[in-house]
């Protein structure tokens, strides 16, 4: 069974003239991180949306095609029910805080869940010692640092123990060190929790050492998926959707204008150096 299966999907707005996601067939694996990439409008909001069935359960559209969401098709079951396997944290955590204290705002979910107490504290412990806001349960979320409320909003979607995390451009408010341990946090989710991990965003860069595959997205349509070797270093896929490709490839690029054979699939600047040594070392050799 996938964590999100679609099928021929197209979702279409009211009152708009194309469609937000455009007959998309794609499948995201249990387990894996997957990287949604597009410049704005390319459909990723609309996608995490998907995930949890808020479309088409409640946001106003049409929707076409097969959904399935860990074997559940979207439209029979409510956005409640899909809560259960797939957290997601949008783009603003201020707009998903409400509560007076950090620990009220992990508990909020399980709370309305019915979850018995002693569960529920330890939930709320577990899900704060993941992303690292132990010790912090009384403090109002206002006082937090932009990182901290990001995480917040991570620990909130997992004390309902998903299966699933969805996250919609997570970065957005981060500073690199944030966006860092952001990153190290969703990796260490996967390997020690099982995690499915999507990230919708518009840069390649940050998330290209984490993700295990990537799919590209433009104007609604689904252009590519691979892994990020595959697409992230070929710097005209990225530009063919409207993102700035990596500065590894860019150098890589630049090395090839003056030896035409270069040619290197490593996203990291240490396996770009090696190469890049290597190929100079064989040129001369061979001469
Ligand atoms: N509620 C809405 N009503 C009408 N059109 C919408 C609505 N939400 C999104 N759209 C349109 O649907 C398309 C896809 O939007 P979506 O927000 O999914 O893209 P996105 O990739 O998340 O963009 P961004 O990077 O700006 O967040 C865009 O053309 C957008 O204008
Ligand atoms: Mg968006």
């Amino acid at each position: 069974m996938k964590a999100l299966n679609m099928c021929d999907v197209t979702v279409r707005y009211p009152d708009t003239d194309r469609a937000a996601l455009d007959e998309v067939t794609f499948e995201i694996d249990r387990g894996e991180i997957m990287l949604i990439l597009g410049a704005r409008g390319a459909g990723k909001s609309t996608l995490c949306m998907l995930t949890n069935g808020l479309i088409p359960h409640a946001v106003s559209c049409s929707l076409t095609g097969k959904v399935e969401i860990f074997g559940r098709e979207v439209s029979e079951h409510t956005v409640a029910e899909h809560s259960v396997k797939v957290g997601i944290v949008f783009q603003e955590p201020e707009n998903q805080l409400f509560c007076m204290s950090v620990e009220e705002e992990v508990a909020f979910g399980p709370e309305n869940l019915a979850v018995e107490r002693d569960e529920l504290v330890d939930r709320v412990e577990r899900a704060l010692e993941i992303v690292g806001l132990k010790g912090y349960n009384e403090k109002p979320p206002s006082s937090l640092s932009g990182g901290q409320r990001q995480r917040l909003a991570i620990a909130a979607a997992l004390s309902m123990q998903p299966e699933m995390l969805v996250l919609d451009e997570p970065t957005y408010a981060l500073d690199p060190v944030g966006r860092i341990e952001l990153y190290t946090l969703l990796a260490d989710l996967k390997r020690k929790h099982d995690m499915t991990v999507v990230i919708a965003g518009r840069d390649a860069e940050e998330a290209a050492d984490y993700a295990d595959r990537v799919a590209l997205f433009k104007r609604g349509r689904l252009v590519r998926v691979g892994t990020p070797e595959e697409l992230l270093t070929v710097p005209d896929e990225l530009r063919n959707i409207g993102v700035p490709p990596l500065q590894v490839s860019e150098i890589s690029e630049a090395i090839r204008l003056k030896i035409h054979e270069f040619e290197c699939r490593d996203i990291t600047v240490e396996g770009l150096v090696s190469h890049a040594a290597r190929t100079i070392e064989n040129r001369r050799a061979a001469r």
